[in-house]
């Protein structure tokens, strides 16, 4: 008997069962429960065939990833899959929740697999810079062909049981909440039908088909070629799944280990490993007790219906949650609904959601005019007007309306949360909740903590963003908060830049070749000048293209021109301006300069921002710096973020760089750089 197995006979079948809160990863003890109970088993004449099933929430949810790095105690996963896979009893993996990664790997060594309806299978570890380490790419292909396998993995996206079952990734469906009966069940119909063993490893009609047509793999690399832009693990796979295919099982095995090892030993994995936990950290308040009373949120009234508002809208229409929108005018309203209807039908039309689904969410929203239909809703979002006029009339008027305990929110973007909040009575239920465009996209929002914000109000915002499936980073009030903050930066320096040679492409091309989706005069193009103000005082490329009414992309161009299929070319309007400008403060070209000097150029200040968002206590830790830059702003993942990004460089590099930029360096900064320190590697 060990800690986390059971190991009991029930109906003259062994059941093996795991549990090892929170979600049985395969770390030693549940590797050493999983040889102990197979021994048993495999040497009990009577026992003749054996089911693995766990219990808590989830069936095993892969390697343990807190070992990654560490010397591997015995015995390792590939000694426990040997033994089950050259066992002479039939084994049957019974699934519930989530069987992922090494976790699914183990249900493949299994001879067969019975899952209930709500279960999902996967193999996800490219989400974490690797490749399925334990026989995933030689295996999978070998059930579900090559293509399927390739969609599979490189995207890591689990599939749900019943697709699954179509696919042949399961052998068959148990009913819910009768997993261990069916799946008992199950195996004693092997028995009486003298069933052998029959393993995955044998099979070869799904892999012989595509044996010696290196055209699928090539194929599938040239359309993928964007999304897997930047990262190692997907090109990796891909030659795993090939090996699957052209090399006999033993051999693909090693291909597979040289593959997994390539990757382990790379920054990306660890980069991504840290992000992993990153974003499972941030929810946690060191200062805030973690049996601090939640106030339940049963209904949401949201002000504005504008870019933000009805993106925050169906956030939680998603969830269930019914909203009351508020808008000023009856056209202001129409259109905001009229918007939300269309991105579900959008959604609905790309087969992602029923006509049902579309009507079940819009009947959760009650558009209205007038903020007197929030007197009794739970928690209030404001979305108006970036203009604090307009919010403090609008919290003066919420503070008079709504019923006590209700938490007042407010989208702000850069305004002071603490002179918003003053606008009440009660500024222990106001709180910032900072959502990024477009709202029902982006997985980031900032908890923006005001002085007077209540624990309980801080810890019920940190729940609510898992409720509608957001990551939520803990900000104090500043300017900007965290990621709008660091990243702006980036922005400045590199409109400083433009005038010491680098053109706004080359620019552009260099932060895309570090992995942002688009370089920043790109994207201030897009999102349009108008909006990207910066409260210049004095005359700049920016504002000289705002009064030309080149406002971007949807007028006239902007730092780029744009034909009628949105390609862009650099303008030589902006040229003219750039280079009149650069005259006119006395700035003399110096011409080109290296990709990875403009990545320093622009990035090693955001960098500097980070650390003094932390020195100033606005974020609570390095990586919740990275989490905001990386969900709120697209920084690769792979990179691990502006500070997991520092310590790959060096601090000692980056205050030397910023000082040669003549940026001072934050005191946090240079202290660690000092010390040796770093900000993200324990
Ligand atoms: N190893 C170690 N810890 C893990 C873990 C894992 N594989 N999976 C989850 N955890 C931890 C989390 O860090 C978290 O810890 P915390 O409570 O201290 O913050 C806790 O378990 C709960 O996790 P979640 O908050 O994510 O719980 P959810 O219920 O939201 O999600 C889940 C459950 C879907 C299983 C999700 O945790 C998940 O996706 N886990 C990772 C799955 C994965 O990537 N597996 C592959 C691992 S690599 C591998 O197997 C290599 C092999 O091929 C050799
Ligand atoms: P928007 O201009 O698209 O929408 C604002 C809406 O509020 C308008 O429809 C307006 O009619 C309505 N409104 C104004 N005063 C009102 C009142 N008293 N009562 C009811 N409705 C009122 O603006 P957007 O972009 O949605 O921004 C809203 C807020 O969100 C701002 O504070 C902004 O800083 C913040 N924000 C904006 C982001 C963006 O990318 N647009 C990102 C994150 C935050």
């Amino acid at each position: 008997m060990s800690n986390v197995g059971t190991f009991t006979v029930e109906d003259g079948i062994g059941v093996i069962s795991i549990d090892s809160p929170p979600v049985n990863a395969l770390g030693i003890n549940v590797r050493r429960a999983l040889d102990e109970g197979f021994r048993k088993f495999t040497a009990d004449d009577s026992i003749k065939a054996i089911v693995l099933i766990c219990g808590g929430r989830t069936f095993f949810a892969g390697a343990d990833i807190s070992e990654f790095g560490k010397p591997m105690q015995e015995p390792g996963l590939a000694d426990v899959f040997d033994i089950i896979e050259n066992g002479t009893k039939p084994v049957v993996a019974a699934i519930h929740g989530t069987a992922l990664g090494g976790g699914y790997e183990l249900a493949l060594i299994c001879n067969y697999r019975i899952a209930v309806p709500s279960a999902k299978v996967g193999l996800p570890e490219v989400n974490l810079g690797l490749l399925p380490g334990a026989g995933g790419t030689q295996r999978l292909p070998r059930i579900v062909g090559v293509e399927t396998a390739l969609q599979i993995m490189t995207t890591g996206a689990p599939v749900p049981a019943k697709k699954a079952f179509e696919l042949g990734m399961i052998d068959a469906l148990a009913e819910e909440g009768k997993l261990k009966e069916d799946a008992v069940a199950f195996a004693r119909k092997l028995v009486a039908e003298g069933k052998k063993p029959v393993r995955v490893r044998d099979r070869q009609d799904k892999v012989e088909p595509s044996r010696g047509h290196p055209e699928i793999y090539d194929a599938f690399r040239a359309k993928n070629a964007r999304a897997f832009r930047g990262f190692k693990a997907p090109w990796n796979i891909i030659k795993a799944i090939e090996a699957s295919a052209e090399l006999d099982f033993d051999a693909g095995m090693v291909r597979e280990g040289e593959l997994f090892r390539d990757l382990m030993e790379g920054t990306e994995a660890l980069a991504q490993r840290t992000y992993f936990f990153a974003e499972r950290e941030t929810a946690k308040v060191p200062d805030v007790p973690a049996d601090t009373p939640i106030i339940p949120v049963k209904s949401v009234g949201i002000i504005g219906a504008g870019t933000m508002g009805g993106g925050i809208t169906m956030n939680f229409l998603n969830a269930g949650i019914p909203v009351t929108l508020v808008e000023m005018t009856q056209e202001a309203l129409d259109r905001g609904v009229g918007v939300i209807r269309k991105n579900y039908e959008n959604t609905a039309k790309k087969g992602r959601m029923t006509a049902e689904q579309v009507e079940q969410r819009m009947a959760l929203v009650t558009p209205v005019l007038g903020l007197e239909a929030l007197a009794n809703v739970d928690l209030v979002i404001e979305a108006v007007f970036e203009e604090m006029g307009v919010k403090k009339d609008v919290f003066g008027k919420l503070d008079k309306i709504c019923k006590q305990g209700a938490i007042l929110a407010s989208n702000t973007s850069f305004l002071d949360l603490d002179e918003i909040a003053a606008a009440t009575s009660r500024p222990e239920w106001v709180v910032g909740l900072h959502f990024f465009s477009p709202a029902n996209v982006m997985r980031l929002l900032e908890v923006v903590r005001g002085a007077k914000t209540s624990n309980s109000v801080v810890s019920t915002a940190m729940k609510l963003a898992k409720t509608i499936s957001k990551v939520p980073v803990l900000s104090r009030v500043c300017n900007g908060f965290i990621a709008n903050r660091i990243m702006s930066q980036r922005g400045r320096q590199s409109d400083a830049l433009v005038f010491e040679g680098p053109t706004p492409a080359e620019i552009d091309k260099a932060i895309y070749d570090y992995g942002f989706a688009m370089g920043p005069f790109q994207m201030i193009d897009l999102v349009g000048l108008d909006v990207i103000g910066r409260g210049e005082t004095e005359r700049t490329v920016r504002g000289d293209l705002v009064k030309m009414d080149r406002l971007g992309q949807k007028k006239n161009g902007g730092y780029y021109d744009y034909d009628e299929k949105r390609n862009a070319t650099p303008s030589p309007i902006a040229a003219g301006l750039i280079a009149d400008i650069a005259k006119s403060k006395g700035i003399n070209s110096s011409g080109s300069i290296p990709a990875d000097e403009i990545v320093a150029r622009l990035l090693y200040p955001v960098v500097n921002e980070g650390a003094k968002v932390l020195e100033e206590g606005i974020a609570i830790r390095a990586s919740d710096v990275d989490v905001a830059a990386i969900l709120g702003y697209g920084w690769p993942v792979y990179t691990g973020g502006p500070m997991f990004w520092a310590d790959t460089i060096g601090l000692p590099k980056i205050v030397a760089g910023l000082e040669a930029m003549g940026i001072e360096p934050s005191k946090l900064l240079k202290s660690m750089a000092a010390e040796g320190k770093t900000f993200t590697r324990g």
